[in-house]
């Protein structure tokens, strides 16, 4: 069981969780928190899910996860406040966010593969899967969602890239609490630095993105490209060198050669 009270202690966000809602089992916590039903209309409203029936990955790929083990949750940002901030950027924070988490409580060295993939020793140990809803021409709201395998010990299934938890990597159950809001708390003072400088956070996101430099391929939709991983632009979108032009891609898996 999920202990809210211990969480509440550790979280130390002014706006982010402040309106908590915990599920035993529900379709997916993104769907649930774009759906814009009355209880999820808070700006930072968090719904954290022991297990979900239809999790959603990238790329309309499912995210599996045993129930009660890890963590799957969304985070919703609605018009009121950091609704002038770039999705892409808020892309990055996240997945800036739960490696910091994971470096500051466990001393593990993370690292992060494009868009938005967190790894420890080259495999996936999270994912986020960021949608947005579209009202008129602005973004109503944006929902991110983070899926982070912590005491889950064997993985089954088709993957694009090896998976594996915390509790493989430090040989010890995770206190799954602590990790929620030391993920949130880092979240929102992150959230709140982008707003005064995107620059310090694409530097931040380049400086654990082990890859730049590094010949890669990118598979985007049925098109697969080779080529240098040059840099991320200041939208976030991948540069990729090849035949002396660098090219932009906005949406791709990204693997080594
Ligand atoms: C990926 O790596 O493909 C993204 C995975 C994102 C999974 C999380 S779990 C919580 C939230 N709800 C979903 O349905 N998906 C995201």
């Amino acid at each position: 069981m999920f202990n809210l009270e211990k969480f509440d202690i550790k979280l130390e966000t002014e706006i982010i969780a402040r309106n908590f809602i915990y599920s035993d089992e529900i379709d997916s916590t993104n769907t649930e928190l774009l759906s814009g039903k009355q209880h999820y209309k808070k700006n930072g409203t968090v719904l954290l899910a022991e297990k979900q029936l239809s999790g959603k990955g990238r790329k309309n790929r499912t995210w599996q996860s045993a129930k009660g083990l890890n963590l799957t949750f969304s985070i919703l940002l609605t018009n009121e406040i950091f609704s002038n901030l770039n999705p892409n950027h808020i892309n990055l924070v996240a997945s800036l966010a739960a490696a910091e988490a994971i470096e500051n409580l466990y001393q593990l060295r993370t690292e992060l593969k494009w868009p938005n993939d967190i790894l420890i020793n080259k495999k996936k140990v999270a994912g986020i899967l960021i949608e947005t809803s579209i009202k008129g021409r602005n973004v109503e709201r944006i929902v991110i969602g983070i899926g982070i395998n912590l005491n889950q010990i064997s993985f089954q299934g088709d993957f694009n890239f090896p998976p594996t938890s915390l509790k493989l990597e430090v040989k010890s159950e995770i206190d799954r609490e602590t990790m929620l809001a030391e993920i949130l708390n880092i979240f929102e003072e992150q959230l709140f630095n982008l707003e005064k400088s995107p620059e310090n956070l694409l530097n931040e996101w380049r400086s654990k993105c082990k890859m730049i430099g590094d010949k890669i391929t990118i598979t985007e939709n049925e098109k697969i490209k080779t080529g240098i991983f040059h840099d991320i632009d200041e939208n976030g979108y991948l540069l990729l060198k090849r035949n002396n032009a660098i090219e932009k891609i906005h949406f791709g898996d990204v693997s080594f050669v």
